[in-house]
C-alpha cells in the first residue's frame, strides 16, 4: 500500500500507439488513482505514445533496443532512466519487450503489465487472434504483476468481454481494448490504496492481508 498522501511516481514504458498510458493519465487527473506519471519511455523512438506524453509535458526517453549490445545493457539503462526520475512503480503498456531478471529485481513487485486476454490463457503475442482462432466465447484483460514469466505473475485485475459470432481480429480487439482503460486504473488505484499481499500467486486485498 502507498501513502494516498503522497502521489506515487510512475513510469510508463510502451511501445506504440499509448491508448492505456493516455487512460493512466486521465484517471490520475481526474483524482481517480494516487500517482503522478513522472516518465514515459520507449524502445521506439517514433512511437506515438511518445508524442502523446510530449504533448502532455511528461518527461520522455526513447532507448532504441537495436542500438544497444543485450537485453541486459538494455535494460540496465531503462533502469537507470527510472531511477534516475526516481520511479516508484513501473507500468508497461504495449511495451514489446520483455524483461530480464535484473529489471524485476530493481522494482519487486513494483512492475505491472497489461495483457489482452483473460490469463493464464493466450499469454504472448496476438493473444485477440489466439482467443479468435481457440473459438472462445468469452474474452478480455488482465492486469497483473510482472515476473521473470511471459505474461506470467501474480493477477490484479482482470475484465471479460464476449465474444461475437462475428468478431474479427479488430473488432474483438477494440471491445477488449475499452475494458483494458478500465482495468488499469483500477488495478494500480487497488495496490495504491489498499492493503495487499502475495499469497503463493493470489493476490489478497484487504486489512488482513497487511504488508
Ligand atoms: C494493449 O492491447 C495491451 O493489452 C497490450 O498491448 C496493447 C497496447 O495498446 N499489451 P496501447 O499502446 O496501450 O494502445
Amino acid at each position: 500500500m502507498g501513502n494516498a498522501d503522497v502521489p506515487a511516481r510512475i513510469g510508463v514504458l510502451l511501445s506504440g500507439r499509448g491508448s492505456n498510458f493516455v487512460a493512466l493519465h486521465r484517471a490520475i487527473a481526474r483524482g481517480d488513482v494516487p500517482a503522478r506519471i513522472v516518465l514515459v519511455g520507449s524502445n521506439v523512438p517514433d512511437a506515438p505514445g511518445l508524442r502523446h506524453a510530449r504533448d502532455l509535458g511528461i518527461e520522455t526517453y526513447a532507448l532504441d533496443h537495436r542500438r544497444t549490445a543485450s537485453r541486459a545493457e538494455h535494460d540496465a539503462r531503462v533502469v537507470e532512466a527510472l531511477r534516475a526520475a526516481s520511479v516508484e512503480w513501473v507500468c508497461l503498456a504495449g511495451y514489446m519487450r520483455i524483461l530480464g531478471p535484473a529489471f524485476v529485481a530493481a522494482f519487486p513487485r513494483r512492475v505491472l503489465n497489461i495483457h489482452p486476454s483473460l490469463l493464464p490463457a493466450f499469454p504472448g503475442l496476438e493473444a485477440q487472434r489466439q482467443a479468435l482462432d481457440h473459438g472462445t466465447r468469452v474474452a478480455g484483460c488482465t492486469v497483473h504483476l510482472v515476473d521473470e514469466g511471459l505474461d506470467s505473475g501474480p493477477i490484479v485485475e482482470q475484465i471479460a468481454v464476449p465474444v461475437a459470432d462475428d468478431d474479427d481480429v479488430a473488432s474483438l480487439s477494440a471491445r477488449i481494448l475499452e475494458v483494458e482503460h478500465l482495468a488499469y486504473p483500477k488495478a494500480l488505484a487497488r495496490l495504491l490504496e489498499e492493503p495487499w499481499s502475495v499469497v503463493g500467486r493470489r493476490i489478497r486485498f484487504g486489512p488482513a492481508a497487511g504488508r
